[in-house]
């Protein structure tokens, strides 16, 4: 029996005691049953010690999925399958450690091995493999690689300090920053339309479209949410709105998924140019990279340039309005704050005050499957 299970059979006996307990006559046994119960049910719903240990260790399964994607070794298992001694010439991995690394991606369940050859879990050889291009979310773990790893190591200097360790020091400057290195850029917004791709599958399928004509994405990166609203929705025409330094990057995206005619990228500073007008707009992971100050300025920016019958759809992972399910939520809001100056994720009930406040009249709250949430708000 593994020490989880083994600590579930204590909380059940003792269960079990305070049940019997609970059948004497006398209200003191009645009390004592109730302390054991409530000793027991802490037992069965905190962490257990080995949940504990597997936690604080999670680090290491990170970090060895991270280099598998580093590597390409789920590309290039996905076109062959193949033995360690291949993937140790394929790779340039050291015998010392082939095979603990490669059996330790079989037993997290990311590969397969049989007869020793490997081969990819079918999920993974779906979305990790970097040639299927329309699946991969790979984009989003190579940012996550070089980037957030690092960061999210300095979080305990950002909790007493509640600054930013990226190096991103002013919330004007950190897009501008992080874009003067072109190749920063395209990671940084591959890794968006890999995290990104789900939702705008949901956003382009669940909304109701058929009453509008046009959408316009702010913050959009490549423009993962405008192209795929624009492939299912025949009769839309979508902008990709984000600062100039992405219009290569957005337009080779747009081009390659064969949407030049119905999706342009249109080069703005949110804070600083007009939103072009559109029927609806969609804000995106975009509100948690700043303080409530521009939180509200963007929203208000979209109100304004909508129609009377506009709509503005927000999503990201949201903290749950309890503070206390969402974990994704809650882990990307600190995430955030060790990236960025003000930035901080936030509840719909926050979201909707704020909404509420700038003039938007109907506020619905979808949850979308999966840890995001998208708020959708009526002029
Ligand atoms: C965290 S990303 C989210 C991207 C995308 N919406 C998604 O969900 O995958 C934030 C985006 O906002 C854009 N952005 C930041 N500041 C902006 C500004 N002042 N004007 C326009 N876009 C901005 C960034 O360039 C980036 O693409």
């Amino acid at each position: 029996m593994g020490q989880a299970e083994a600590e579930r059979d204590e909380s059940l006996k003792l269960r079990q005691i305070a049940d019997k307990i609970t059948e004497a006559p006398s209200e003191a046994g009645r009390d004592e049953a109730a302390k054991l119960r409530q000793i027991a049910d802490e037992i069965a719903d905190g962490p257990t010690q080995y949940e504990i240990i597997k936690t604080c260790y999670g680090f290491l399964s990170t970090k060895i999925v991270l280099s598998a994607v580093e590597l390409d070794l789920f590309t290039e298992l996905a076109s062959e399958p193949m033995t360690k001694e291949q993937l140790e010439e394929q790779l340039g991995l050291h015998p010392r450690c082939s095979a603990d690394y490669l059996d330790s991606l079989v037993a997290l369940g990311y590969l397969r091995r049989e007869d020793g050859v490997y081969r990819n879990d079918p999920v993974v050889d779906k979305v990790l493999d970097a040639s299927k291009t329309e699946h991969y979310i790979g984009g989003a773990l190579e940012w996550a690689n070089e980037h957030q790893y690092q960061t999210f190591g300095e979080l305990t200097e950002t909790l007493k300090t509640g600054e930013p360790q990226s190096g991103y020091m002013d919330e004007d400057e950190m897009f501008d920053e992080l874009y003067e290195d072109e190749d920063q850029a395209d990671a940084f917004t591959s890794g968006m339309a890999g995290l990104t791709s789900r939702v705008a599958n949901y956003i382009a399928e669940s909304f109701e479209w058929e009453e509008y004509e046009s959408v316009c994405d702010v913050g959009s990166a490549k423009g993962m949410v405008p192209v795929t609203v624009a492939e299912k929705n025949e009769h839309l025409k979508a902008t990709a709105f984000d600062l100039p330094e992405l219009k290569p990057i957005s337009e080779e995206f747009i081009s390659k998924r064969g949407m030049d005619d119905r999706v342009s990228f249109h080069p703005g500073d949110a804070f600083e140019d007009d939103l072009p007008r559109h029927d609806v707009f969609v804000l995106g992971r975009i509100l948690h990279d700043f303080g409530l100050e521009k939180k509200k300025e963007l929203i208000r920016s979209t109100y304004e340039a909508m129609p009377d019958d506009g709509a503005l759809l927000i999503y990201g992972s949201l903290i749950d309005n309890d503070r206390r399910e969402n974990v994704v939520g809650l882990m990307t809001s600190l995430y955030v704050m060790v990236d960025s100056e003000k930035g901080y994720d936030y509840t719909p009930k926050e979201c909707q005050k704020w909404l509420q406040e700038i003039g938007f009249s109907e506020i619905e709250v979808r949850d979308i499957p999966g840890p995001e949430t998208m708020v959708v708000a009526q002029k």
